[in-house]
């Protein structure tokens, strides 16, 4: 049994960290099966075996996109950034570098996992130490 996921020692972190690890290796595992059913996918010839193939993959799509949304509620800084960049179209790199710049990249880097603020904001504001509407 591995528990790769920590990088630190697991009974000293807090239970909130210790999930979002988990779901970081889970993210991790989902974009890798992924990877390996493009690469199945771009060499079989079988058609049966590629609808098997390709209906499998869909479910790795899902469980990624579960994980990550799941990371994203509880990492404000990340789901804003993320909101800058994903879904849009145009350059890429620039569009990172936007969001980056405007959810700001002071403090302990927006690491932490806590959620939404209870106002209903992303926290982000608080952050940057400025109020936010
Ligand atoms: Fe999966």
């Amino acid at each position: 049994m591995g528990f790769d996921q920590y990088h630190e020692p697991p009974d000293e972190l807090p239970e909130e960290t210790r999930t979002f690890a988990r779901l970081c290796a889970s993210l991790t595992e989902e974009a890798e099966a992924i990877g390996w059913y493009q690469q199945r996918l771009a060499l079989e010839r079988d058609p049966e075996a590629r609808a098997v193939m390709a209906d499998a993959v869909g479910e790795e799509y899902k469980h990624f996109s579960m994980d990550l949304e799941f990371l994203l509620r509880r990492t404000p800084i990340w789901r804003e950034i993320a909101r800058g960049v994903l879904f849009q179209d145009g350059d890429i790199v620039e569009h990172g570098e936007a969001a980056e710049a405007a959810a700001g990249d002071e403090g302990d880097g927006g690491g932490g996992t806590e959620g939404t603020s209870g106002d209903g904001s992303l926290g982000i504001g608080s952050l940057l130490g400025k109020g936010r509407s």
